[in-house]
């Protein structure tokens, strides 16, 4: 077989899941779009964060714009920091990524190279153009914003946001107001994000145009407990702390959230919190605790806003990836956000009588790598079957059910229609699908995760009684048609992440 990334591209493009944009002319690397099925799953992968993240929290989600004048970036350090080492061919002028070329030799160390010295290694280890082969130019500081203009008049800078949270902490002093003037606080947004990644690969790991579902909980940085900690607290993780990183091994410290916090390995409950959150939440989108771990990261690759960072990676086909980011942002944004716009944004604690900046725990999703993890966990391929099948989580499958009449002639196609009917009108998402032999039938809907397929025929005309067929061992049972919908409904519930 192909490797696992290959072929769940190739059921990606076949079954229109994701496709590269613009692909009727030469794709843009890093854009992709979604097809009916893609956009379903990711539509349900973000109802169940926004479940767990913010509903459940009590947390507030905000939609702020895409679009951020030049000086809002300036303090945020996006302007001056946010920016990858550039080396372009001489001989075919592509462009690549000096870290990324000298880390392909074997050589670590990267983050903490100055922009010069990764020029002096290129040189050293004779790295040329990994596609031509020609020499490559120095190393230069490469900004990973898209640049626009503001308005006809030159002169109004502005560029497409980097991350959804700049927007939170803008918005954030009327948002304070409109919840009662109390710490702590959860904003959330879900939204696009937009990178100029200097040579993006592997598909849906790294794109220019992508998705977060970010988190940004603001407290009082005397108050770091959580009440609700506690329900939490036994939560088992896996933590490759720096120690384990710097002897370069892959060891793993697994403990749980309560026990990390004690160790004084997490900085406080809030953190502790929505790292044990993050897992929960991973396991139960059918990523396994053994693909997962929490990378701390090493104090020289720190984003210059942080002052602790966990990132969860999981294991793909691709090695380690890091997918979501917990940082302890501090009073940073606030604080550069104050000194730019010289507005005061310090809040006032009416109970407390205390005035203070508001420090961050910000949770930070990457949709696609998530939306990608799935799709590698969930693939599944066994001799007994011919085609091989996604087995998605219910909550986050295309759709719940497929509906398949039989054959079309004697009714059975009216009564299958009339069963899907029904079932949409309850909410259910539902494939009606008539054309082909049933085993082609059962094949596209299993490749596309779809957990139940409920085949009509006479006895259902008869007896109002269908054959429900299990999309993960392929096992058949008959169940009354009027059930159904309560019985689909139970196994989308039952399936959401439990705390
Ligand atoms: N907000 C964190 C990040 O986008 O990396």
């Amino acid at each position: 077989m192909a490797e696992l990334h290959e072929r769940i591209y190739e059921i990606a493009l076949k079954r229109a899941i994701f496709v590269p944009s613009n692909e009727i002319y030469a794709p843009t690397a890093g854009f992709y779009d979604y097809g009916p099925v893609g956009a379903a799953i990711r539509r349900k992968i973000i109802a169940e964060w926004r479940r767990v993240f913010i509903t459940n929290e009590g947390n507030h989600e905000v939609e702020t714009a895409l679009i951020l004048p030049e000086i809002v970036l300036k303090a945020s350090g996006h302007v001056g920091h946010f920016s990858d080492p550039l080396v372009e061919c001489g001989k075919c002028k592509k462009q690549f990524r000096a870290d990324h070329l000298i880390e392909a030799k074997g050589k670590l160390g990267t983050q903490t190279m100055k922009i010069e010295e990764m020029g002096k290694v290129i040189e050293e280890l004779k790295i040329t153009c990994p596609d031509c082969g020609g020499k490559l130019s120095e190393a230069k500081p490469f900004n990973l914003m898209f640049k626009t203009n503001i308005g006809a008049a030159e002169g109004n800078p502005a560029y497409a946001r980097p991350e959804t949270a700049q927007g939170i902490f803008l918005i954030f002093p009327r948002i304070f107001r409109y919840a009662g003037s109390k710490l702590p606080l959860g904003i959330a947004q879900i939204g696009k994000s937009f990178r100029n990644e200097i040579s993006p690969r592997q598909g849906l790991i790294r794109l220019r145009e992508f998705s977060q579902m970010e988190l940004e909980y603001f407290f009082d940085p005397e108050k770091g407990k959580l009440e609700k900690f506690g329900k939490l607290k036994g939560v088992k993780v896996r933590l490759y702390l720096r120690e384990a990183q710097a002897e370069g091994t892959e060891k793993l410290l697994e403990t749980t959230a309560g026990e990390a916090l004690a160790k004084g390995i997490l900085p406080n409950e809030i953190f502790a919190y929505y790292l044990a959150l993050t897992q929960l939440f991973y396991e139960s989108m059918g990523i396994p605790f053994e693909s997962l771990r929490f990378r701390q990261m090493r104090e020289d690759e720190m984003p210059h806003y942080s002052k602790a960072n966990f990132d969860i990676e999981v294991r793909l086909s691709y090695g380690w990836q890091e997918t979501v980011g917990i940082a302890y942002r501090t009073d940073f944004d606030l604080r550069s956000h104050a000194e730019m716009s010289k507005k005061d944004l310090s809040v006032f604690l009416e109970i407390e009588k205390k005035k203070l900046i508001p420090h961050v725990i910000e949770p930070s999703f990457g949709l696609e790598r998530l939306f990608w993890s799935i799709l590698e966990a969930s693939y599944r391929k066994e001799k007994e079957r011919e085609w091989d099948w996604l087995a998605l989580p219910t909550k986050i499958a295309p759709y719940a059910v497929a509906v398949l009449p039989l054959m079309k002639k004697d009714g059975i196609a009216e009564k299958g229609q009339e069963l899907a009917e029904k079932l949409r009108k309850r909410g259910l998402d539902v494939l009606y699908d008539e054309s082909g032999s049933i085993g082609k039938r059962y094949a596209r809907a299993d490749e596309i995760g779809i957990p139940y397929c409920v085949t009509i025929d006479y006895d259902t005309l008869k007896l109002e009684t269908a054959t429900v067929r299990f999309r993960d061992d392929g096992k058949q049972e008959r169940i009354e048609t009027g059930e159904l919908a309560r019985y689909l409904e139970k196994a989308v519930e039952e399936n959401r992440t439990k705390l």
